[in-house]
């Protein structure tokens, strides 16, 4: 039987950091429901592995779009695009954003007393502000529309500190490691920026929702992984396909009254 309740079938979605590990995940799994989906990212590539990704985008129910997501003007040239082909979307998933990497200078990941300015910036400008543009002209467009839905991806650590144990097999290995605060802070202004736009576009038909995954399995060393679990109700990182159950809900008119929200999918990492 289809469950009309969850049915996203020849719904629109943009999908930006679509070219991502969790995007990715996210932009086959809408096609595999029968969405067409457009992806804004600065690669114009899948990764290697993304096979899903790769047959989708020569299908042609998967496009991409090269759009650096806090620059207005390409976030507007690439949703004309969209709406052209397809009209203006049901769906907003704002998946684009920026961790510092393992390999980050190491000022980047000291201590906080010393952490650049220049770099909490930068973390800050794509995390809030690749989403505030994008949430500006699409959520505007879906406002016009009279429809639409809004998930920006947040993270625990926007509701949690991070602890920085965690990392602790990085100092053992001599390094000066701590998760940096540019992260957290970009993250948890995410929740907020939900809450205001869900009351903003509330009689607009546009709900706004945060998802908040929780340590995406992605080849990480050992020792993080077995310190990770330890710490996890659930005892392991997630798998990036644990995110599509919680999105296509708040996709799909099963969430109709959801607006506002934070859906948490961390293995139970805050339930303790
Ligand atoms: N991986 C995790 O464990 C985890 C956990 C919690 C939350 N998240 C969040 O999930 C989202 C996706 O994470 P991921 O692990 O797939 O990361 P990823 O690095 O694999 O993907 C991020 C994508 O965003 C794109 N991007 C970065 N800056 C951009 C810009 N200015 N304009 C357009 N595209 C840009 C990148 O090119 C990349 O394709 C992020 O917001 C991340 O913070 C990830």
């Amino acid at each position: 039987m289809t469950d009309s309740l969850f049915d996203l079938s020849g719904r629109v979605a943009v999908v930006t950091g679509g070219m991502g590990q969790l995007g990715a995940e996210l932009c086959v799994a809408l096609a595999a429901r029968e969405m067409r989906v457009a992806i804004l990212d600065v690669e114009t590539e899948p990764r290697a592995g993304a096979a899903g990704l790769r047959t989708g985008l020569d299908e042609g129910t998967i496009q991409a779009h090269a759009c650096d997501v806090t620059d207005r003007g390409a976030v507007e040239a690439a949703l004309a695009l969209v709406e052209v082909d397809w009209g203006v979307p049901e769906l907003l998933v704002n998946a684009a954003g920026l961790d510092s990497p393992p390999d980050a200078p190491a000022a980047e990941v000291g201590p906080f007393e010393d952490v650049p300015l220049d770099a909490l910036e930068r973390v800050v400008h794509v995390n809030v502000l690749g989403v505030v543009v994008p949430c500006q002209v699409i959520g505007g467009a879906m406002a016009r529309a009279g429809r639409g839905s809004i998930v920006n991806v947040g993270s625990i650590y926007g509701m949690l500190s991070p602890d920085q144990s965690l990392y602790d097999f990085r100092r053992e290995a001599g390094e000066t490691f701590f998760k940096p605060v540019a992260y957290s802070v970009s993250k948890s202004s995410l929740v907020n920026l939900t809450r205001y736009l869900a009351t903003y576009w509330g009689r607009s038909g546009v709900r706004v929702n945060t998802l908040t995954p929780h340590g995406i399995e992605n080849g990480q060393p050992e020792a993080f992984v077995d310190a990770f679990a330890e710490r996890s109700p659930l005892g392991r990182l997630m798998d990036a396909s644990e995110a599509v159950g919680a999105v296509v809900f708040l996709a799909s008119d099963a969430s109709s009254y959801v607006t506002g929200a934070n859906i948490v999918v961390d293995g139970g990492w805050s339930a303790w």
